[in-house]
């Protein structure tokens, strides 16, 4: 890159992190750079400076941009083996723990695919123990930065071909049909506290999680702030809970000591107790 070109990126950075209220600092540089050329790709504009002009201009810009940055891509039950895992055996072992009581993070929630496919199966596992009542000792914590997911998690309701990675059982019992959409049901809607929360800037909300899923998220960031996280998640841990990261993602840095390895191809972390 030309030094022209440098000196107008970071003049363009600097404008997005006040305009779209967005920390680029803690990014990967190469991600950020693929994703502003895509946005001026498809407003057709070549130099950095002529993209800054344009965001000067059109302030809805700044949402296409957000949205090319952040990725807001997830599923219902998406990696299923990491589901069958948490339905098989860490869910029913932190259920069983202390009579249902369980607190969650989902980190990087997105439209809230995520918290909602957990709420399910907790919901699912004290049904199937006849213990259902026990539900509302359930708190999953759904935070991302992306105001749009935000409002999208909230409302909860989802397109029916959404569902399809979901097993059955689970769509069928867990969501009703609303106006040709399909919406999760209120216990198991109610036991998830959808916030806002960048993960680069702002405390957890809890530190005594039983389970932090932070999958698909980290990759998006640079090494030392990925290192920085693992620490924040080490600390936010309950003794014997669990980090589950993305398929690709790998717990780095002195989170290493802290954290034990429980499932290396599910990337499934536990605190020693
Ligand atoms: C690819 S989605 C992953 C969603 C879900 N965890 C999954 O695996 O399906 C990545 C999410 O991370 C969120 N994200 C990116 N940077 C963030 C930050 N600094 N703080 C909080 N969330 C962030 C994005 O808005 C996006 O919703």
């Amino acid at each position: 890159m030309k030094p022209a070109d440098d000196v107008a990126f970071t003049a363009l950075a600097r404008k997005i992190c006040s305009g779209a209220g967005f920390t680029l600092g803690a990014y990967k540089d190469k991600c950020i750079r693929r994703r502003i050329a895509v946005r001026m790709r498809a407003c057709g504009v070549h130099t950095y400076a002529d993209y800054h002009a344009l965001l000067d201009r059109t302030p809805l810009e700044y949402d296409r941009l957000r949205d090319a940055l952040t990725i807001n891509v997830t599923r219902f039950y998406r990696n299923p083996e990491t589901w069958d895992l948490l339905r098989r055996e860490l869910l029913p072992q932190l259920c069983e723990r202390r009579r249902g009581e369980l607190h969650a993070w989902s980190a990087g929630c997105s439209s809230g695919e995520e918290p909602y496919t957990l709420s399910a199966l907790v919901a699912e596992y004290l049904d199937r123990v006849n213990r259902p009542e026990q539900l509302h000792r359930l708190t999953v914590d759904a935070t991302d930065i992306d105001r749009v997911s935000l409002e999208r998690a909230r409302a909860a309701r989802y397109p029916s071909q959404a569902l399809a990675g979901l097993p059955a059982e689970l769509a069928i019992t867990y969501f009703e049909p609303v106006d040709g959409e399909r919406r999760v049901i209120e216990r198991v809607r109610r036991r998830v506290a959808i916030r806002r929360l960048d993960l680069s800037t702002d405390a957890p909300v809890r530190q005594d999680y039983d389970l932090i899923l932070c999958r698909n998220v980290v990759i998006y960031f640079d090494r030392p702030m990925q290192e920085r996280l693992f620490q924040i998640f080490a600390c936010s841990l309950a003794p014997g809970g669990f980090l589950v990261l993305g398929k690709v993602e790998t717990l780095l840095g002195p989170a290493r000591e802290r954290l034990a390895m429980v499932d290396p191809r599910e990337r499934v972390y536990r605190r020693p107790t």
